[in-house]
């Protein structure tokens, strides 16, 4: 594979970061690890979504500028990635210079070309969703279903784009390349949603809403959130108008995925395609909507008073290196359904698949390598019990991922070290010990230890710092690419010294997060 490229929504930068963006990002961080491992270059977009309505009403409440809002909020999102070891190619503000000029130059473009027109209109806005809803999105006591607000009615004169005009080619997009959206049982609810699509707003009077990118041919107008917030896309990369496009355009769009949630899948499918398209853009590869993440089984909002970050399960539970809440992350939703977070939960899951699991196994290997052979592999213990196993499982798991399953790999990784564990049970290395059959002692070692090096290049993207320890104590190099996986990955020779033995991964200990977070 010669490159592999992705994105994450952009956050509005309204609060700090929360549990559902954090998800999101170590999905995509995940994703593009993964990669890494595939594809001789690859790059891994994220970003804030800074203007809008929102971010002006609460910077007034604040009494601070909008920009000042930014400022604050943006960067507690950069600190809250870095805490995640989310290492993104870039990161994008769409207050940057840059991008505001691309994205004017885009509505332009537009205009010129007769897909944005001017139109006086009424609807009903709701600032939430950054977006005017029709009658038909209502629930039954007329609020936006999602945030459960009333929408606010609205009449201006605003730039409309011609969705309409590109309705057709659309859904025949999107009927001939199954594998645009995915999952798959999303395509109908899109392709139903284009049955009623209208033209959409895509610019506000300034008199109503301020923070936002001018257009340029009509300073009384700021452009509406998701042109602006769209082109982050290209913009980031370096698309611009005249066809004098950066080396990150040229080298990485169309995209591979753009990962984001299904809130926002209609604005990814259907209008940002529809503007691609106006603008005469190769369309991204792919779309991937994951579901959400709940808290305690309920919906996070602010008004519940249930929105958990990042930040405050790291300190909770005391985790110095993140991968635990980045494995329970990828985990905890199935199949782009939604996934639920519990303090109980991700304690039972992270200790039962890492610590028990995968890190009991490999301790418990290597203390026998070094009590029954002082630490050392020798040549006659190769042999090719669970190889087959190991590497058929690497095979599942890159064509998981190919299909954005990282749930799904997950559990076929700790599947592999299940499986290693039975056989260390069945084989019991340390009565074969007693029983002076040394060579096969050595052998069933060598087994789980070679099958261990597969696992922690497997699991690496999920939990680097895990994966970091594992290579250090079987001697491996951790950045090799999964076409270096080969059937023998341990080489005889000295592997280990009693010291140098640690455990990957320590139980959570639940009771003093507990009681941390009652204080
Ligand atoms: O929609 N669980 O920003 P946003 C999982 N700026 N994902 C969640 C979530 C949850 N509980 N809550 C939110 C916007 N998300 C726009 C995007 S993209 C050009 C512009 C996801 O801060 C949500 O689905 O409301 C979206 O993908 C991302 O977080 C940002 O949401
Ligand atoms: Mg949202």
């Amino acid at each position: 594979m010669e490159k592999f490229s992705l994105t994450t929504a952009i956050d509005y930068v309204n609060g700090a970061p929360h549990i559902g963006h954090a998800y999101e990002k170590i999905l995509c961080d995940i994703i593009h690890r993964h990669y890494k491992k595939r594809a001789d270059k690859t790059f891994f977009l994220t970003g804030v979504d800074e203007h809008g309505i929102k971010i002006q009403k609460t910077a007034k409440t604040l009494g601070i500028t909008p920009k000042e809002l930014c400022d604050k909020n943006a960067s507690q999102f950069v600190e809250a990635w870095k805490l995640l070891d989310i290492e993104y190619s870039k990161f994008i503000r769409t207050t940057d210079a840059e991008h505001k000029k691309v994205v004017q130059d885009i509505f332009e473009k537009l205009l010129e070309k007769g897909d944005i027109y001017k139109h006086k209109y009424k609807g009903l806005y709701c600032s939430g969703c950054e977006c005017f809803l029709s009658d038909k999105d209502l629930d039954e006591d007329g609020c936006c279903p999602i945030h459960g607000k009333k929408p606010e009615a609205v009449e201006e004169e605003n730039y409309f784009f011609k969705l309409t005009k590109y309705k057709e080619r659309i859904i025949e997009h999107i009927k001939n390349n199954p594998e645009f959206i995915t999952p798959e049982f999303r395509v109908q609810e899109i392709l139903n949603q284009l049955e009623n699509i209208e033209d959409i707003s895509v610019s506000r009077a300034k008199t109503n809403v301020e923070w936002g990118i001018e257009v340029k041919s009509d300073p009384s107008q700021v452009i509406y959130v998701w042109i602006d917030a769209l082109s982050n896309y290209i913009t980031a990369l370096g698309y611009d108008v005249s066809g004098n496009f950066g080396d990150n355009f040229k080298e990485f769009w169309p995209v591979n995925y753009h990962v984001i949630g299904k809130d926002i899948l209609k604005f990814h499918s259907i209008y940002w395609i529809g503007i691609l398209m106006a603008l005469g853009i190769e369309l991204p590869k792919g779309i991937y909507a994951h579901g959400w993440i709940m808290i305690d089984k309920n919906k996070m909002s602010k008004s519940t008073g249930n929105v958990i970050s990042p930040k405050t399960v790291m300190e909770a539970f005391e985790l110095d290196k993140p991968d635990a809440l980045r494995y329970f992350m990828a985990t905890c939703a199935i199949g782009g359904k939604d996934g639920n977070y519990s303090d109980e939960d991700f304690k039972e899951k992270v200790n039962a698949d890492l610590a028990n699991n995968m890190g009991n196994l490999l301790n418990r290997s290597l203390n026998m390598l070094v009590k029954y052979f002082d630490g050392e592999i020798k040549e006659e213990f190769k042999n090719d019990a669970l190889v087959d196993v190991a590497d058929s499982t690497v095979k599942e798991v890159l064509s998981l991922f190919d299909k954005i399953d990282v749930a799904g790999a997950a559990s076929k990784i700790i599947a592999l070290s299940d499986e290693a564990n039975k056989y260390i049970n069945d084989n019991a290395p340390w009565t074969l010990y007693k029983e002076g059959k040394i060579k096969e002692c050595g052998q069933s070692l060598y087994t789980v230890l070679n099958l261990m090096v597969k696992t922690g290049l497997l699991i690496q993207p999920y939990c680097p710092n895990i994966a970091n320890e594992i290579a250090r104590q079987l001697k491996f190099d951790i950045n090799l690419k999964y076409d270096e996986i080969t059937p023998y990955m341990l080489s005889a020779g000295k592997l280990i010294t009693k010291e140098e033995i640690k455990p990957v991964f320590l139980r959570l200990d639940s009771e003093i997060a507990g009681d941390k977070k009652k204080s």
